[in-house]
């Protein structure tokens, strides 16, 4: 279901939930609920296109307990395949590279990219081996906005139905063009909803970023849900002299005016949060470890080719948001030390945390409870 646009406060009036239970971000057990209700049904992003752009090139998957492969195959598309070998189960790949074959470390079995098997040494020691119903398993996943999506149900929706009108908005960004500027993985010691929450919540600007960002913040954005995600549309140094700018950064598109000058934030439930702009996109997404601590993969890009005043407004960009986000990294720290004491059972939120109440209504739908 989609909404149309609201500021967030009356957005926020409208929201189911308005407490949030504290244990969501310390109990191992409900975490364990979100692993097999959300994590192991939801489409998750794997790596870029870009990443696996010749054939034979990988890239694997390892969060939550789970191994899986993404490679680009020898017709040009992306497989993926579990990570595990059909003889003893071993581990096949690591990390990142490039193979002709998929060949398992143990005993030697070789699989195509297409994840059939291929050879098997010393096969006659086998009695009814059929290689041909030996492929690897293979897992869902597709592509879009220039990501690699995967997800561990064979059930779910497909990714564009998922997306429920993302994917429309966002065409104009043509996100298949970004290219990154620095990605890193930082482990943090909070729960991994607590990351995007802070990212989502404009509550918390004026004191956190009260000598950053905070001055070039006039008015509080506008929302819209987008079935189980969320948009917000945030008005940042809304100036003559900024808009003249950002109008000359302007390839891709065609753009609306909104999408020109303001920036846009969407959460993709469960893990994914994007902050765009036509000359810069900002990518976080967490994965959680434990209860109590995750994995941020964060990355900032901008367009290819970028020259001139649209690759120093890019690079200026990543400079703010890198500052921002270590300001948000220490309060959030400060957060989890809070919560995890357990003296305070129930979180009463905002309106200004309207994303966060709708991420909640969601989750709940999810996990069941
Ligand atoms: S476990 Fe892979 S070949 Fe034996
Ligand atoms: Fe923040």
């Amino acid at each position: 279901m989609t909404a149309s646009d609201t500021n967030i406060l009356q957005f926020g009036k409208t929201a189911h939930v308005r407490r949030v239970p504290s244990h969501r971000y310390t109990d191992s057990n409900y975490l364990e609920l979100e692993r097999q209700r959300v994590f192991q049904r939801a489409w998750l992003a794997v790596c870029r296109v870009d990443d696996i752009a010749q054939p034979g090139s990988y890239r694997t998957f390892e969060q939550f307990g789970e191994s899986v492969l993404v490679v680009r195959n020898e017709r040009g598309g992306v497989s993926a395949f579990h990570n595990t070998c059909r003889h003893r189960g071993s581990k096949l790949l690591d990390g990142c590279g490039r193979v002709r074959e998929i060949q398992c470390p143990y005993h030697g079995w070789t699989y195509g990219l297409d994840g059939g098997l291929q050879s098997v040494p010393r096969a006659d020691g086998f009695e009814h081996l059929h290689q041909s119903r030996m492929s690897l398993f293979p897992v869902r996943v597709d592509t879009w906005a220039g990501f690699v999506w995967i997800n561990l149900d064979e059930e779910a929706p497909g990714l564009h139905d998922a997306l429920s009108g993302v994917d429309n908005e966002l065409a104009a960004y043509r996100l298949e063009e970004m290219e990154p500027i620095q990605r890193k993985v930082i482990p943090l010691p909070v729960n991994w909803k607590t990351m995007l929450e802070n990212v989502t919540d404009f509550y918390h600007v004026p004191v956190v970023h009260g000598r950053t960002v905070s001055w070039a913040v006039d008015e509080a954005p506008d929302m819209k849900s987008l079935g189980d995600h969320t948009r917000q549309r945030l008005d940042i140094a809304a100036y003559g002299w900024r808009r003249r700018l950002d109008r000359m950064c302007t390839r891709g598109g065609p753009y609306t005016d909104k999408q020109l000058t303001a920036l846009h934030k969407y959460l993709l439930f469960p893990n994914f949060l994007i902050n765009v702009l036509p000359y810069h996109l900002t990518v976080m997404q967490v994965f959680p470890v434990e209860a109590q601590s995750c994995e941020l993969h964060y990355g900032f890009y901008r367009r290819r080719g970028a020259r001139g005043l649209e690759r120093l407004r890019g690079y200026g960009t990543w400079l703010a948001s890198r500052y921002i986000l270590l300001e948000d990294l220490k309060i959030i720290e400060r957060f989890q030390a809070g919560v995890s004491t357990g003296r305070l059972a129930t979180q009463q939120l905002h309106l200004e945390e309207a994303a966060i109440s709708h991420f909640h209504g969601v989750l709940s739908r999810w996990v069941g409870q």
